[in-house]
């Protein structure tokens, strides 16, 4: 077979081609009730340690990189956000000890990523900034409520405010991402992307594949 009899495949496999039919009630649900799962310990300790970090910064405008693996993109957007605190949160202790660098404007954190959300909410806190970039596709279509905008605690977002960046090299993940955005008062544009300089590990490696990928940018407007 040479390369152009090949049959491509996309880049996900997944039995849904388009938004999930369940995603607009599943999120509207999610907003009507309170998530009520105990927060982990080791996350409550994680965010004691954090906003410790931040008081200590004099509390600057807070940018979250959420699902961060390793953290290349979280020292990535410390550079680019010279006047903020960066944190990247992420729950494999085996990604985050890969990081080699450190500096005094960013924090790498194990913890799961909706307690934390919560109890930045609880506290009144806002984020200026809050990327997730190439979260867990979760393609099969019975595994829409573990995808980010799927889970209990995707309205949390909203109370967080700011800008929000999503990266994915599925389609039809970022096109729900983008609906599910759009009913919790986000207001943004969804479109694909060329990477010149990767900002994460997986973003080399699907740019490496040549896999087409997606950019949903927001803005909270309420
Ligand atoms: C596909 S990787 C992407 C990592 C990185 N953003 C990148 O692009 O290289 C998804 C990451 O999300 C993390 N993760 C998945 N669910 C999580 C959660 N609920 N809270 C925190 N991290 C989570 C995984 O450990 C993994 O590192």
């Amino acid at each position: 077979m040479n390369e152009d009899t090949q049959i491509k495949q996309p880049p996900v496999q997944s039995d849904q081609q388009a938004p999930h039919p369940d995603l607009e009630a599943q999120v509207a649900k999610h907003c009507r009730t309170r998530w009520l799962k105990p927060i982990p310990e080791h996350t409550q300790k994680t965010f004691d340690y954090a906003t410790a970090w931040l008081a200590e910064r004099g509390n600057p405008p807070l940018v979250l990189d959420s699902f961060c693996g390793t953290g290349m993109s979280t020292k990535r957007l410390a550079e680019h956000h010279g006047d903020a605190a960066v944190i990247g949160l992420d729950k494999s202790a085996h990604r985050l000890t890969k990081h080699a660098n450190s500096s005094d404007q960013y924090l790498l954190l194990r913890a799961e990523c909706e307690p934390f959300w919560q109890l930045l909410k609880s506290s009144n806190m806002k984020v200026a900034h809050h990327y997730l970039l190439y979260p867990n596709p979760w393609p099969k279509s019975s595994q829409l409520k573990r995808r980010v905008h799927g889970h209990p605690g995707f309205p949390i977002l909203a109370h967080l405010g700011g800008t929000l960046e999503m990266r994915s090299n599925w389609q039809v993940y970022a096109q729900e991402f983008a609906l599910a955005c759009a009913l919790i008062g986000f207001e943004g544009t969804l479109e694909q992307m060329k990477v010149t300089a990767p900002w994460t590990l997986f973003e080399k490696k699907y740019g490496e594949r040549n896999h087409a990928l997606w950019c949903f940018k927001g803005i909270f407007s309420g």
